[in-house]
Formats: C-alpha cells, structure tokens, sequence
C-alpha cells in the first residue's frame, strides 16, 4: 500500500462529492487577490498573457479564476478524479481555452502537453495550497523550466479560519482542539512510510513557507506577503503532530512584508461549511 500522505492520500477516490464540497467550504480568493498577482505579473515581468498553468488543480476551482487574465489555462494534478470532476464543472465555452492535465508537479516536463504550453512558454505558474504537498526544491526547478523568460511564478496557502467577533476565543479554541484530534486520528506518523511527506508538509506551514528557498541565480524580485501573521498558517497546532515541529527559514534578505489585516478574504460561515471545511482538511477522515 503506499504511503498516507497529508490531504493527497484522503482526496484520491473521493468522488465528486467530496470536490463540491471541498469548492463550496474552502474560501474563494476575492477577485482582488487574483488582480494583485496580475499586477506584479505586469510590473515585473514580460507582461505576456498568453499561458497559465495551475499546479495541483483539483477540481479546477483556481484554473477558472484565471481565464479572464490569461487566453489559456493549463490545470494540472496527480489526482485523476479531480480532474475529472474540473471538467465535468467546466462549461464548454470555457474548456475551448483551457486543457487538464495528469502529472505530479515534479514531472511536468514529461508530461504531454497543449502545443501552446510547451515547457518555455507559460507566463504564469500557479500553485494554490498546494505547496506544501510537494517535493519543493524539485517542483521549483520544474516551474523555473516551464516559464518563459519574464514569467511569474505565484505560490499560495491559506491556513485554518480566524474566527472574530462575539465568541471568537471560544470558536478559535474550538477549531483547534477539533483539528488537533483529527490529525491525531492519523497516529502514528513518526517512523511510518507517511512520516517525511506528514514533516515536510508541518514543517512548510509552521515556517510560513519560509522553509522553500527561492534561489537567487533563479528567482528575481522575489516577495512573500504573510497576512496575519500572528496567527498559525497550519491547519492544527503542535499537539496534532507526534514529531517536534521547528521553524525553517531560507529567506533572504528584503523578501517579506507582514500585513495585518483582519478583513482581508473576511466572509460569514454557517456552521456547516465550517463542519465542511475541516472535512475538507482532514480529507482521508470525511
Ligand atoms: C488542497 S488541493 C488544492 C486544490 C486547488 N488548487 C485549490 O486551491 O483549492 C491540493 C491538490 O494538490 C494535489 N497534489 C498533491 N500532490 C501533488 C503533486 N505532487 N503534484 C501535483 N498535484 C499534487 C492534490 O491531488 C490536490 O488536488
């Protein structure tokens, strides 16, 4: 059997249900977030809008969003269902301009894919909560191939919700003792095959990302944003993992910004799609 890993594992073989699920609890980035990476795209690259690639698509919730930026959209991931649940809600005006296509992240240079998207040519690589799932260093130097001169590569991960306003502590340490038990459902992790892909994954959201270097004979004009960051990027806290966690950091010098902003992707969840959101976490336990 192979190894457990964190999310990937639990969503292989879900079904549909489980992605219109996930879609309907996950929060869905406002249309300024997507206008803020296609500022910087214009600001800091070659400006071409020709070809973005979303890596670890899913059900293609992100790829969409990206079609009135780009004229063709690439959406890629491992998991064989999501892609069949991306095209099945895809409507056919935009699948003219889109493609789905199987590979881990780490192999998109083999992959087959549309003549227009050759490695080279895509101006945008996406990779939307996903990062942490992935071999980082290997992935990078795909994305670097992939792109074309110019082009820019978005990572982004949001963690657990921050509940405000009345009742916030309670809610907040409700979250947290819920998530903490779920992960703890997956006991024992230390020394099981599932171990390394579990560390990697903890370690990436308990450094913010700070872990993933961005080398810089590769990568120019680097930035990474963390919103709120007084609070974690993990989905649990320390007590869901049975190994130390330890905070990473390859970042260099000038790279982050720190913004606190409570209203920033804000929204009103109902009870069930914060229950829908921690099944959607936990995705081997729904
Ligand atoms: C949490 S979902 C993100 C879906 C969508 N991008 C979003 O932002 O909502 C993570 C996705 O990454 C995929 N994934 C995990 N490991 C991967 C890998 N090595 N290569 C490509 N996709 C991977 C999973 O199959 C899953 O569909």
């Amino acid at each position: 059997m192979a190894p457990d890993r964190p999310f990937t594992s639990g969503a292989i073989d879900s079904g549909s249900a489980f992605w219109e699920s996930y879609i309907a609890s996950r929060p869905s980035p406002p249309e300024s977030f997507f206008r803020l990476i296609d500022t910087y795209h214009h600001d800091h690259g070659s400006q071409r809008t020709s070809v973005a690639h979303d890596v670890g698509t899913g059900p293609g919730n992100i790829a969409r969003r990206l079609l009135p930026y780009f004229d063709y959209v690439v959406g890629s991931d491992l998991n064989g269902d999501a892609l069949a649940v991306a095209k099945q809600l895809t409507q056919a005006e935009q699948m003219k301009r889109m493609a789905f296509i199987k590979s881990p992240a780490e192999e998109l240079l083999a992959a087959p894919s549309p003549e227009i998207a050759r490695p080279g040519d895509t101006d945008l690589v996406l990779v939307s909560e996903c990062i942490p799932l992935l071999d980082a260093p290997k992935a990078l130097e795909v994305f670097e191939k992939m792109l074309r001169p110019g082009g820019t590569l978005a990572i982004y991960f949001y963690g657990r919700p921050i509940f405000l306003g009345d009742n916030a502590a309670e809610c907040n340490g409700l979250w947290a003792r819920l998530a903490d038990c779920a992960v703890q459902c997956f006991h024992p992790i230390k020394g099981t095959p599932s171990y390394s892909s579990y560390h990697r994954s903890a370690i990436t959201l308990h450094s913010w990302l700070d872990n993933i270097e961005l080398p810089k004979q590769s990568w120019k004009q680097v930035e990474r944003i963390k919103w709120n960051p007084e609070w974690p990027l993990c989905f649990c806290g320390p007590a869901g993992y049975d190994f130390e966690l330890e905070v990473v950091d390859r970042t260099q010098d000038g790279e982050s910004k720190r913004i606190f902003d409570h209203d920033f992707w804000t929204r009103e969840m109902s009870a069930q799609q914060v229950s829908g959101y921690l099944s959607s976490v936990f995705a081997r336990l729904s």
